[in-house]
């Protein structure tokens, strides 16, 4: 269907033995049950992007760049699944959001986060500040997993999983507020360019 929206599922976390992935692989799974989102899954750790925001990167990150931005670019919608490191979100992923701007313009972000007793809501809340400065907009509702590393949990496969329902419900909230506002503004932009 035209009206398909197109969801990119970022992994904030790069950090070996890492929970972020089973944390996005079962969000994105939510997703997909909705028939309204064709997601992606981007992988930060896939990717070496240098933190030095050269104008003359190095090739790892010019590679890098050619599959990033381009999804990024092409996305309606994105979702960022973040840990906490230290009260905030992981430096993989800020270095991410800096090399892009115009790609997150306009566009509606939902925050899916995680950590110690706090699910990781700092690094949501801080989040927020820096998408408003890029023009993008981060919607209310968010997913949030509390006392949810390995050490806390086990093996994340078996936590959050399908029979968690409260996370499935607050995901499928979500995906709704995102939903709304990922046509609205998809439509906002085609009638007229965000202002320079
Ligand atoms: C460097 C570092 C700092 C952390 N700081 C916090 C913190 O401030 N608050 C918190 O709730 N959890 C904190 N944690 C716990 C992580 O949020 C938790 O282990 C999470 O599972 C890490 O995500 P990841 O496994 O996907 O990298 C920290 C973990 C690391 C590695």
């Amino acid at each position: 269907m035209d009206q398909q929206i197109r969801l990119e599922v970022i992994i904030g976390s790069v950090r070996e033995g890492r929970v972020g992935s089973a944390v996005a692989s079962w969000f994105a799974e939510r997703a997909r049950e909705q028939k309204e989102f064709d997601v992606g899954l981007l992988d930060l750790a896939d990717h070496e992007l240098s933190d030095r925001l050269s104008a003359n990167p190095p090739r790892a990150t010019r590679e890098a760049l050619a599959e990033i931005t381009p999804r990024l670019a092409a996305a309606d919608a994105f979702v960022v699944v973040t840990p906490e490191y230290n009260h905030s979100y992981p430096a993989a992923l800020k270095t991410a959001i800096d090399w892009h701007h115009e790609e997150w313009q306009g566009k509606p972000v939902g925050l899916v986060s995680y950590g110690g007793l706090s699910g990781g809501l700092r690094a949501a809340e801080h989040l927020r500040q820096v998408f408003a400065e890029l023009s993008a907009t981060t919607v209310r509702n968010t997913v949030s997993f509390h006392r949810s590393s390995a050490r806390d949990h086990g093996p994340w496969d078996d936590f959050g999983d399908a029979g968690d329902q409260d996370a499935a419900t607050a995901a499928r909230v979500l995906l709704d507020e995102l939903g709304w506002w990922a046509l609205a503004l998809r439509d906002a932009r085609a009638a007229r360019p965000y202002p320079a």
